[in-house]
C-alpha cells in the first residue's frame, strides 16, 4: 500500500447506475449498486487525495468528506464529469451508464389504455462520455474506464476489454464478468486491468475496497 502516494491529486470518480424517465414515476436503470466506485472514492480518499464523487442511483452510502456531486441521467453527468474533469488529475468512470435514453420523456404518465397489448419505446443513443473524456485528456491526466462484460470465456473477455479499450481511447480499462449474481451489486469483484495497447497490467479479486487499492496502486 502506498500511504498518501495521492496526497494533492485531484480524483473524479463516477458510480452508480444512470436512470433516464420515460414518465414521472419510471425510468430506465441498470443494476448498478454503486459499491466499486464507493471503494475506488474512499480508498483514494485514505490515500489522501482530494476526491469527487458524481454519483448516478447508489445502494450504498457515499464516504464523508468527499465532494458529492449527484446526478440522475447519463446526460446530467456527462455535464458534471466534464466540468470536475477540467481540474482532475485522475477521472475513473465506474458508473454504469445507459448506452440509451428514451427518445421523449412524457409529461404525463404512460398509461396501458392508450397501448393495450404491446407498447413500443423508441430509444436514442447517448454520447460515450469516457470517449470524450479521453479524446480531449490532458497529457497529465489518467483517464480510467470499466467494462462489465457477460462474456463467460476468459479469453474471448479479454478480446471484448481489448477492442472496448481501443475504442474508448482511455489509458486504462478494468474488465470484470457480471451476471445475475456476479459483480453487480455484489460485495466482492474480479477484475483484469488493461492498458492502452492491450496489455494486462494487474489482475485481483476480493473485496470491492482490495480491488480499490489494486486499481489505485496502477493509477498511482
Ligand atoms: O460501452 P460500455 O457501456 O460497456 O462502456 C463502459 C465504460 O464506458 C464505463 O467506464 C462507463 O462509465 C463508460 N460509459 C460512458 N458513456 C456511455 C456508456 C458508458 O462513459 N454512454
Amino acid at each position: 500500500r502506498g500511504g498518501v502516494d495521492l496526497a494533492g491529486k485531484r480524483v473524479v470518480v463516477t458510480a452508480g447506475g444512470t436512470r433516464e424517465p420515460l414518465d414521472p414515476v419510471r425510468f430506465l436503470g441498470n443494476r448498478s449498486s454503486g459499491r466499486q466506485g464507493v471503494a475506488i472514492a474512499s480508498a483514494a480518499q485514505a490515500r489522501g487525495a482530494d476526491v469527487v464523487l458524481i454519483a448516478a442511483h447508489l445502494e450504498v452510502d457515499p464516504p464523508e468528506g468527499v465532494e458529492l456531486i449527484e446526478v440522475q441521467t447519463a446526460l446530467e453527468l456527462q455535464e458534471a464529469v466534464e466540468e470536475a474533469a477540467r481540474s482532475a488529475d485522475v477521472v475513473v468512470m465506474t458508473a454504469a451508464v445507459a448506452d440509451y435514453r428514451p427518445a421523449e420523456t412524457r409529461e404525463a404518465k404512460i398509461k396501458k389504455s392508450d397501448h393495450g397489448d404491446t407498447l413500443t419505446l423508441e430509444l436514442v443513443a447517448n454520447p460515450d462520455i469516457l470517449a470524450g473524456l479521453s479524446a480531449h485528456k490532458r497529457d497529465d491526466q489518467v483517464v480510467v474506464g470499466f467494462a462489465a462484460e457477460t462474456e463467460p470465456d476468459p479469453q474471448a473477455l479479454i478480446e471484448l476489454g481489448r477492442t472496448k479499450l481501443a475504442a474508448k481511447g482511455s489509458d486504462f480499462l478494468v474488465l470484470n464478468q457480471v451476471g445475475w449474481s456476479q459483480g453487480f451489486a455484489t460485495e466482492s469483484n474480479e477484475v483484469v486491468v488493461l492498458r492502452k495497447g492491450g496489455d494486462i497490467v494487474m489482475e485481483a479479486s476480493g473485496s470491492k475496497l482490495s480491488v480499490a487499492d489494486r486499481i489505485l496502486d496502477v493509477i498511482a
